[in-house]
């Protein structure tokens, strides 16, 4: 392995915006970007297709055994069917924070998520990188954003037709509740994460202050900037 092939995990709540900063810290670094709420929603696009409940642990037990999930760059595939343009959606969303808090389903995705990672060389994002599947990760964040800054990015991303902003508050609110409150894996930072609030700030700025953190552990290069010396 690389000796600067570091594991990088993001956490925070919905709307923070890990999703840009981890890509663009991933493409800075030349790593790969593990994006967790995906493989949520893709258990919850299953759950959806085959009429099982989140509250239907057996019938959730069952889907997981079957599961063929598998991840192509952004691309992710579920029993070969490309469902990434289905992942979003705000069904999609509210199913996938009630599926996460089943217990079988996140033994499930713990092992999917950790062959990924485990070599290094990552940028996780998720609820859970730095606390639990990567307790050992040599960098953690924890982003976080004001409720109102949140879902104004959301509405953003929405545009035209899309919820109004109070609906999207609303959400935010119901979904931080569920992914803090649940007894398995609770959204909450490492007690070794660098807490970084994004409300005032831009993703760029964001990168750049955990390139500063990360810049010292590669190489030993303590300035971030200029040719590594060799
Ligand atoms: O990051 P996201 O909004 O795409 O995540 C979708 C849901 O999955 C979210 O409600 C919380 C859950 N999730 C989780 O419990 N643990 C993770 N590591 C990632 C996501």
């Amino acid at each position: 392995m690389d000796h600067t092939a570091l594991l990088v995990t993001i956490d925070g709540p919905a709307g923070a915006g890990k999703t840009t900063v981890s890509k663009m810290l991933a493409g800075r670094l030349g790593y790969r970007y593990l994006d967790t709420g995906a493989l949520y929603r893709a258990v919850a696009v299953a759950a959806q297709g085959d009429g099982v409940a989140a509250d239907d642990d057996q019938g959730l037990t069952r889907l997981c055994a079957a599961l063929a999930l598998r991840l192509d760059g952004e691309r992710v595939f579920l029993s070969g069917e490309d469902v990434t343009d289905r992942l979003r959606a705000p069904e999609i969303s509210l199913l996938a924070s009630a599926v996460s808090a089943r217990p079988v389903v996140r033994q499930t995705l713990f092992g999917i998520q950790r062959a990924i990672g485990q070599a290094g060389g990552v940028v996780a994002e998720g609820r859970d990188m730095g606390t639990v599947v990567f307790p050992e990760a040599d960098v953690k964040f924890f982003l976080d954003a004001s409720v109102r800054q949140r879902a104004l990015r959301r509405f953003a991303q929405y545009g035209d037709g899309g919820p109004s902003l109070e609906t999207i508050e609303q959400d935010i609110r119901r979904r931080d509740a569920n992914d803090s409150h649940r007894d398995l894996a609770p959204l909450k930072p490492a007690a070794d994460a660098l807490i970084i609030d994004s409300s005032r700030i831009s993703a760029a700025d964001v990168v750049d202050r955990m390139m500063s953190r990360i810049l010292p552990l590669i190489d030993g290069d303590t300035t971030g900037s200029g040719p590594r010396p060799d």
